[in-house]
C-alpha cells in the first residue's frame, strides 16, 4: 500500500514537472513551501519604526492583518490614496493595494511595481483581467489569482481610479543590477528569494536572482528599501543586443509609449513572468497580441539576458 502511495506521488509530481512549459524561469517565481513559510517573522508584539518615518507598527499592522489598512510608513511620499487602495473592501474580498504594490506603487518583485505607468495601460490590464484575458501561468501563483480576483470584484470607476492614483506616482528607488558568477545559496519565502547565511556561494547558472538589499527592511516592508538583482556575467551586453528590436514600440530608452507599457528599471522577476505569460498565452488580451512575435523564439536564456538589461536601465531616461 505505502509502495503503490509512493508510486502514485512520483507519477504525480512528474505529471507536474511534464506540465511545465518550456522556457519556464522559475527563478521569477520562488515559488513558496510550507517549511519556509513556517519560519516566516511572526508578530510577537514587537512594535516597529524606520528611519525618517513617525510610524510605529506590529508585523500585523504592518501587513494589514485581519483585512485592516496596512501600515503606511511615508505618508509625505505620496498623495492621499483613494479608499481602495488604502484600506481595501472586505465585504467584497478586496485587499488594499497598497498592501502588495505599497503607496508609493514600487511593489514588490512577487507582485508588481506599477508607479508612473500610463494609466490606461494600468486599467486596460485590470480590464483583462477582469475579462478573463489576462491571469498566470504559475498555478502556484497565488497572489497573482487574488489579483485577478479583485480585479473581477471592482466597479469601472475604481478600475479608473486605482490606475490614476498610481499613473501619476514618481519612480520609486532603483533597483541595483550586479554581474555575477555566484549568489548565495537561496530559500524562498512569501515569493521573494533570501540568501540562507552562513552557507558556501553556489554558481549563478541560467537566472537571475532578486533579493531584498537589507532583508530585515523588507520584511517590515520599508516602500524606500531597495533591492539587488544579480545576473549572469556578460547578461547585459547580451540583453542589450537583444533588446534593441523592442525599442519601436516600448521607446528609444524602453520608457513607454502611450498604452504601450516602459519595462525600463523593472523587476527582472517581474518582467519575466510576464514574457513567459504571453509565451504560454496566459496573457492574451488584445494588446498582448502585440507581444507575440516578440516572444515567439525567445529562449530561457534570452529571458535572462533581456530582464537582466531592462532592469538596469534609468525608468524614465
Ligand atoms: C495580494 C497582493 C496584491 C494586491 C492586494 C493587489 N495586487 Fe495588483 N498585482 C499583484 C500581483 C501578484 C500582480 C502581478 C502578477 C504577475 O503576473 O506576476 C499584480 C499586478 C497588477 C497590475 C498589472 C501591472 C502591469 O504592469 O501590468 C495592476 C494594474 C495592479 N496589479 C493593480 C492593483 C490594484 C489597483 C490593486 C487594488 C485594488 C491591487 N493591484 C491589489 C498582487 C496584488
Ligand atoms: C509590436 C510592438 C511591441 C514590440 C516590438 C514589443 N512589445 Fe512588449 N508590449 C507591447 C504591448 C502592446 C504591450 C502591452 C500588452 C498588454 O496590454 O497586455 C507590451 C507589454 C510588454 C511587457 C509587459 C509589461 C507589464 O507591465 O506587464 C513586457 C515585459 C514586454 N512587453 C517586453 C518586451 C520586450 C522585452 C520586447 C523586445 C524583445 C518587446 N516587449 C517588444 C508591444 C510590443
Amino acid at each position: 500500500m505505502k509502495a503503490n502511495l509512493a508510486f502514485v506521488l512520483v507519477l504525480l509530481a512528474s505529471a507536474a514537472a511534464w506540465a511545465q512549459a518550456p522556457n519556464y524561469p522559475d527563478w521569477a517565481y520562488a515559488v513558496p513551501t510550507p517549511e519556509n513559510e513556517a519560519t516566516a517573522p511572526k508578530d510577537d508584539g514587537t512594535v516597529f519604526t524606520l528611519p525618517g518615518s513617525q510610524g510605529k507598527f506590529t508585523r500585523s499592522q504592518i501587513s494589514g492583518a485581519g483585512r485592516k489598512p496596512p501600515a503606511d510608513w511615508y505618508p509625505s511620499d505620496h498623495p492621499a490614496m483613494p479608499a481602495l487602495i488604502a484600506a481595501g473592501d472586505p465585504t467584497r474580498q478586496i485587499t488594499a493595494c497598497a498592501a502588495c504594490h505599497y503607496p508609493n506603487g514600487k511593489g514588490r518583485p512577487q507582485n508588481a511595481g506599477i508607479a508612473g505607468l500610463n494609466a490606461d495601460y494600468l486599467a486596460h490590464q485590470m480590464q483583462d483581467m477582469k475579462n478573463g484575458l489576462r491571469t498566470t501561468s504559475e498555478p502556484r501563483k497565488k497572489n497573482a489569482q487574488q489579483m485577478v480576483g479583485f480585479a473581477k470584484a471592482m466597479t469601472d470607476e475604481e478600475i479608473a481610479e486605482t490606475a490614476a492614483y498610481y499613473a501619476a506616482l514618481p519612480p520609486t528607488v532603483p533597483i541595483k543590477v550586479v554581474e555575477t558568477e555566484t549568489v548565495p545559496k537561496l530559500r524562498s519565502q512569501d515569493g521573494l528569494w533570501l540568501p540562507v547565511d552562513g552557507t558556501p556561494r553556489e554558481p549563478i547558472g541560467n537566472r537571475v536572482i532578486e533579493m531584498p538589499e537589507d532583508v530585515a527592511r523588507e520584511q517590515l516592508r520599508d516602500p524606500r528599501a531597495n533591492f539587488v538583482a544579480y545576473v549572469p556575467v556578460g547578461a547585459l551586453a547580451r540583453g542589450k543586443a537583444l533588446a534593441a528590436s523592442c525599442a519601436m514600440c516600448h521607446g528609444a530608452s524602453m520608457e513607454g509609449r502611450a498604452a504601450i507599457p516602459g519595462i525600463s528599471g523593472r523587476s527582472p522577476s517581474y518582467l519575466a513572468r510576464q514574457l513567459h505569460d504571453f509565451q504560454t498565452e496566459a496573457r492574451h488580451g488584445p494588446m498582448a497580441a502585440m507581444m507575440k512575435p516578440s516572444v515567439a523564439k525567445m529562449t530561457s536564456s534570452d529571458i535572462v539576458n533581456i530582464t537582466a538589461y531592462l532592469a538596469s536601465l534609468p525608468v524614465k531616461p
